[in-house]
């Protein structure tokens, strides 16, 4: 059985690699069933939650243990392990962090609906969110949407690190800065990537522009909301799974207001995938890409790191 620690699943999970493989990957026939979901112990409030995902050639489980009171101790709160099987004969192949290869998953899986929804002529890219994910995003994006000329950074929880992510963009030679006024920023913006923990929105429906593509990856409980829910009603949705529809804040929301209705989600992305032809967008038309998360994303990845041996 082979072990690929962080540092080389993120050799092997490079965006230009990653991204085709979920594009052809998410149209394959694949058994997902929902996640599972432990309860370990209720002062600790510790959880397990358990991912499975298999195709007739691989079958993978991701683990995922949520210990939030670790912070007391020095030690972060989620530890995570992929662990991928032969899928034609159950026998192990390999252990991988699950810590990187869902980090590389969630932003290539963004960065793959803004290849399919964005415009082309894309120019100026901005993030909002700078943690684990959001640190992740100008690259994958960077594989999909060359044309990008200017990467805005913007966390209002935490504007230090918007700046600190910024320079180390910087060092690299991306044309990156940070941005506090955020109402400036989304109006410049032709695509919006938020990776944040808000409840509350942070982007308005009033400061989006025409034309603009919005890739929303943090909610993922009804009580979370990283946009107006409105915004919804008035753009093409998208979302990575169904899912989205019971999960994620704005999509709730969005229902339970009926701004939005189950006939405003237009595709599901294996089914923009499996589109021969491009779409067309209209000028002024406004996109919006929810993930939640996948196992197949997963299960994709996994085999992708397990591939390059
Ligand atoms: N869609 C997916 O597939 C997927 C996958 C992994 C993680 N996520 C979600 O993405 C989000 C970010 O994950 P992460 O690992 O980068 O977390 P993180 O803790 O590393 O970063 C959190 C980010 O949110 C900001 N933030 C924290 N509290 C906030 C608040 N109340 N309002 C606004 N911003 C706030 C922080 O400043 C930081 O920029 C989480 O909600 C996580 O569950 C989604």
């Amino acid at each position: 059985m082979q072990f690929f620690d962080a540092a080389q699943t993120a050799r092997r999970l490079y965006y230009e690699a990653l991204i085709p493989a979920l594009r052809s990957g998410m149209t394959a026939d694949a058994e997902v069933p929902p996640r599972q979901h432990y309860s370990l112990d209720a002062a600790q409030q510790a959880t397990l939650l358990v991912m499975p995902a298999w195709n007739r050639e691989f079958l993978g489980v991701k683990l995922v243990d949520v210990f939030p009171r670790n912070s007391e101790r020095g030690l972060p709160a989620l530890s995570s392990a992929y662990v991928l099987a032969d899928g034609g004969t159950g026998q192990h192949l390999a252990v991988i962090d699950g810590g990187e290869l869902t980090r590389r998953r969630t932003v290539g899986t963004a960065a793959l609906g803004a290849s399919l929804l964005s415009r082309e002529d894309s120019r100026v890219h901005l993030i909002v969110g700078t943690g684990h994910i959001g640190s992740a995003v100008h690259d994958a994006y960077a594989a999909v949407r060359g044309g990008i000329e200017s990467t805005l950074i913007a966390d209002p929880y935490n504007p230090a690190g918007a700046r600190e992510l910024a320079g180390s963009l910087a060092e690299r030679g991306v044309r990156a800065t940070a941005v506090d006024d955020l109402r400036t920023a989304v109006g410049r913006a032709d695509i919006i990537t938020t990776c944040t923990l808000a409840r509350e929105p942070v982007i308005r429906d009033e400061w989006i522009a025409p034309g603009t593509h919005l890739d929303l990856i943090g909610s993922f409980r009804p009580e979370m909301h990283e946009v107006d829910p409105s915004l919804l009603g008035r753009s093409t949705v998208f979302v990575d799974h169904e899912a989205a529809l019971t999960e994620a804040g704005e999509i709730v929301t969005g229902f339970a207001e009926s701004v939005l209705t189950r006939e405003d989600i237009a595709a599901t992305l294996p089914e923009l995938c499996a589109r021969t032809t491009p779409r067309t967008r209209g000028d002024d038309e406004i996109t919006v890409f929810k993930t939640v998360g996948t196992g197949l994303a997963d299960l994709i990845a996994a085999v992708t790191v397990y591939a390059r041996t």
